[in-house]
């Protein structure tokens, strides 16, 4: 029997499912604040929803298999294609644009190394219906707020994007064959993770001349982080292509920083090497990189304003982004954002006396707490008090309620734990058990409001 899960699956134990679930809860809630809405669909498809348009690396990674009845399926790797068939079969009822939102856990077989695993969790956010470019503006800030709200800032992160349409008015100036463009996609999106040599020998192999390569090769160079890119083409933007896809650019970093209250140059960097994998991005594309530059992109998306003719004929702007879980978990706890106690009790509840009366006394009293809202807890067997401190201790306690046994002068002593300003006297309250709820009542009334 193995002991550990398959290669590139993960356990969560209590501390892994905390930050998993704090992470969750930050998405939820600035989805919520974007007014988006969640979704999910089949962890299987159809294989032939991911063949259609995902693009080669992808399809290649896929876990698929034949079921019972005979159907090609596969888990899914990715959840934009299951969105867009989606949305396409209620096109024509659904309000637009399309606000959604998203958390699967995705599929993908290839080499588990740092940041990539054979599964992971990624939000998915989707917007669908609109063309206009204060939407992609709108997307990336929802994606920046996703991050500061786990805390990170713009010290930590920075993102990288480009537009397919400005790589296509470059190429088209550069005069590259249009049957190359796909070629010199995938060689720009590996740009950074090879030689420029390597490069320029794939775009040769793609049909370039060995000049178009070192001129496309220079201009990506220098469109890396500069602001002004549009002196370095303009003399052959014959068409002015160029210029219109730039002038998109321009409005985009504006509105950018508009919502996000900050200069847009704090957050993003233009760079044309940023083309993205998948194969149905069609206009802005973004990644969102830790600024260090040790771990592989936290994020990335863009638009794709063709994937639902593609897969369920309509013809319906889109744009969306996926974050996963496993990079974003890394660079947050390196930085020590991430929740390091687990659960929050509030009561142990501890009889101190060892009688029947005094033990229903006890459980009594808690089930009245949790009916409040309270987290409680009372030992499973009999122990000793000494015990019983030690263990409430452990759990993370907030507050100590000793039972006494019938007959006494109060029902119960309230030992606050933790607050170490207090003596041990302060820290003990005689109270009776209709005094014991209505602390429990204000307690979780407090905790709520914070
Ligand atoms: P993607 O770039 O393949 O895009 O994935 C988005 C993010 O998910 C990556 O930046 C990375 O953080 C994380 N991720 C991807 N694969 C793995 C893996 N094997 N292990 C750990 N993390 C991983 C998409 O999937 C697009 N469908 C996103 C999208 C949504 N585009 C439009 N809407």
């Amino acid at each position: 029997m193995p002991a550990g899960p398959l290669p590139g699956f993960r356990d969560f134990y209590p501390t892994e499912l905390a930050e998993r679930a704090f992470i969750f809860s930050k998405w939820r809630d600035v989805a919520r604040r974007y007014a988006l809405v969640e979704i999910d669909g089949p962890p299987l498809e159809a294989l032939e929803l991911y063949t259609k348009k995902s693009g080669d690396e992808i399809v290649g990674q896929l876990y698929e298999f034949e079921d019972k009845g005979k159907r090609r399926v596969a888990l899914r790797p990715e959840m934009t294609p299951t969105v867009a068939r989606m949305v396409a079969a209620r096109a024509q009822t659904l309000r637009k644009p399309v606000r959604w939102f998203s958390i699967p856990q995705l599929f993908r077989y290839e080499r588990q190394q740092r940041g990539r695993l054979r599964e992971h969790y990624q939000l998915n956010v989707d917007i669908i219906g609109e063309s206009d470019v204060s939407v992609d503006a709108e997307l990336l800030a929802c994606a920046i707020d996703m991050l500061r709200a786990c805390g990170l800032t713009k010290d930590d992160i920075v993102v990288r994007f480009s537009d397919r349409r400005v790589l296509n008015a470059v190429l088209l100036a550069r005069e590259v064959p249009e049957p190359a463009s796909a070629a010199v996609y995938a060689v720009l999106d590996k740009f950074e993770r090879q030689p420029e040599s390597v490069s320029a020998e794939k775009l040769v192999a793609a049909g370039l001349t060995a000049a178009q390569a070192s001129l496309l090769l220079a201009d990506v160079r220098d469109s890396r982080g500069r602001g002004q890119m549009a002196g370095l083409i303009s003399a052959e933007d014959r068409e002015g292509q160029f210029m219109q896809a730039w002038n998109t650019v321009q409005t985009f970093q504006t509105h950018v920083g508009s919502l996000l209250g900050d200069p847009p140059e704090d957050w993003l960097t233009f760079d044309l090497s940023i083309v993205r994998g998948l194969a149905y991005y069609t206009g802005l594309v973004f990644e969102i990189y830790d600024r260090r530059g040790e771990l592989r992109a936290i994020c990335g998306g863009g638009r794709y304003d063709s994937l639902l003719g593609a897969i369920g004929g309509v013809d319906l702007p889109a744009l969306g982004f996926g974050m996963g879980d496993v990079v974003l978990t890394e660079l947050l706890r390196n930085k020590g954002l991430l929740p390091t106690h687990l659960h929050q009790l509030d009561y142990w509840i501890a009889p101190g006396a060892d009688d029947p009366e005094t033990r229903e006394a006890a459980l009594s009293l808690t089930g009245r707490l949790r009916q409040c809202g309270c987290a409680a807890e009372y030992p499973l067997h009999t122990q000793t008090l000494s015990r019983q401190l030690k263990t409430a201790a452990n759990a993370g306690a907030r507050y100590v309620a000793i039972v006494h046994a019938p007959g006494g002068t109060h029902d119960v002593t309230l030992r606050e734990l933790g607050d170490h300003s207090k003596t041990s006297g302060e820290r003990d309250t005689p109270l009776s058990f209709a005094e014991l709820i209505d602390h429990g009542r204000q307690h979780c009334r407090a905790a709520a409001a914070d």
